[in-house]
């Protein structure tokens, strides 16, 4: 008999774990997530405290080592990720081929990330420590893809990686040919800090199944990079922001969502398989979105939003449905002027690291993934000749 909070569907084989919700598949010090309390943690620290006091590059190396780094440390680790500010000519070739034919970014970046895979200067070094350096080098990379395949796409030039940018004002550099100011540098660096790890979602999941059979780091994060781009994953934040344009303007929110729910649809940015409570990276970056919408001076979306939140909290809350992360973050990458397709992307840039460390902490712990499938179909069935059907 196994025992399940989830939904069990009774086949002739036995009990079958629907969605395997609940299963544990392996233990971790990476994060973890208080699904009833809605609280998140990295490495024992609560997220609200690294969100207000951390940046993107200090939480990637407590997620990456497992400790907060000292600032000898930290300096040393920005150097590392801006040393990797850079890709093979072929890499820029295949993510700028396909920007120009208008390819969504996530299979761009599945594909960039494959080929940088085959610039590895030592494929068969299955170590901890090359696992880590190629997890910092996807880091570095994954944006310099995205911007690479903004700009081929609309017919831009290039911008060049900067070195002596941070990681979050890099990225909208490459993006915009601009520095930019430091409102829109703290949209992206929060972001990337509240999506860094996330314990074992499908994605993580995905990534772990591929490195659990030895391959290598990089077709790893490719499975992780495929897995995340449907809308039922990463692809909700993009789906949440269209959801605030089809509405259009505040007195819209309550009869849009009421018919939608009415009609038996989903809200995107509402829900989640963990999370009973309010998703505890959604408070906080609903603050940033206010800062951010005040900066911008465009207050529609984000009062969109408290509207459709207001409606949910009354009449989804008492399932225990409540806001995601991505019911807030579609607005900041809105007002940044990020197009729809990158918003995806732009979780994967910072999921990178998550990934990676789940993987280089389940090699540890590791053996192959090789669930069983409860055959429903007929045996022995005989053999008819092509010509006798
Ligand atoms: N809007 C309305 N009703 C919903 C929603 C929603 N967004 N999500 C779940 N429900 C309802 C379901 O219809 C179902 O109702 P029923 O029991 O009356 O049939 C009930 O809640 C349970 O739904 P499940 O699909 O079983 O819940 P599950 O745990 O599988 O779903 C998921 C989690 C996929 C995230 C879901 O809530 C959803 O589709 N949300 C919208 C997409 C989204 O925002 N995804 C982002 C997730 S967070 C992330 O990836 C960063």
């Amino acid at each position: 008999k196994i025992e399940t909070s989830g939904k069990v569907i009774q086949s002739p084989c036995g009990p079958i774990i629907h969605g395997l919700e609940d299963v544990l598949v392996k233990t971790t010090t990476i994060s973890d997530i208080d699904g009833k309390n809605g609280i998140l943690w990295y490495r024992g620290y609560r997220i609200d405290e690294l969100a207000k006091y951390s940046t993107f590059e200090e939480v990637a190396y407590l997620i990456l080592y497992g400790k907060l780094p000292n600032r000898k440390e930290l300096e040393d680790f920005k150097a590392l990720l801006a040393s990797y500010r850079d890709l093979p000519s072929e890499v820029y070739s295949v993510v700028t081929t396909l920007g120009k034919v208008k390819a969504h970014p996530m299979l761009v970046l599945e594909a960039g990330v494959a080929a940088l895979g085959a610039f590895d200067e030592n494929p068969n070094d299955y170590s901890k420590e090359a696992n880590l350096r190629r997890a910092i080098k996807l880091t570095s990379a994954l944006p310099i893809m995205m911007a690479a395949h903004y700009r081929a796409s609309r017919g831009l030039d290039l911008v060049k990686p900067r070195k002596d940018l941070s990681h979050a004002a890099n990225f909208l550099y490459m993006m915009f040919g601009k520095e930019p100011d430091e409102t829109s540098t703290k949209a992206i660096d929060l972001y990337l800090v509240l999506h860094i790890d996330h314990e074992v979602p499908a994605s993580t999941f995905a990534t772990l199944v591929a490195i659990s059979t030895w391959t290598d780091l990089y077709s790893a994060i490719a499975a992780g990079i495929a897995t995340l781009k449907g809308p039922l994953h990463g692809g909700a934040n993009e789906a949440a922001m269209k959801q605030y344009l089809e509405i259009g303007k505040p007195e819209s929110a309550r009869p849009y969502v009421e018919k939608l729910l009415a009609e038996g649809k989903r809200l995107m940015g509402v829900g989640h398989r963990v999370y009973k409570a309010y998703d505890p990276r959604a408070r906080i970056y609903k603050e940033l979105v206010k800062q951010l919408s005040e900066a911008k001076g465009d207050m529609t979306w984000y009062r969109i939003a408290e509207e459709v939140e207001k409606v949910v909290l009354e009449k989804l809350a008492p399932k225990k449905l409540y806001p995601n992360i991505d019911f807030w973050s579609g607005i900041a990458m809105y007002l940044l002027g990020i197009p729809y397709e990158y918003y995806t992307p732009i979780f994967a840039m910072s999921r990178v690291v998550g990934w990676s460390a789940h993987a280089i902490e389940y090699l540890d712990q590791h053996r192959l993934f090789r669930p069983r499938a409860c055959y429903t179909g007929p045996h022995d069935v005989p053999y008819i000749p092509i010509d006798k059907r």
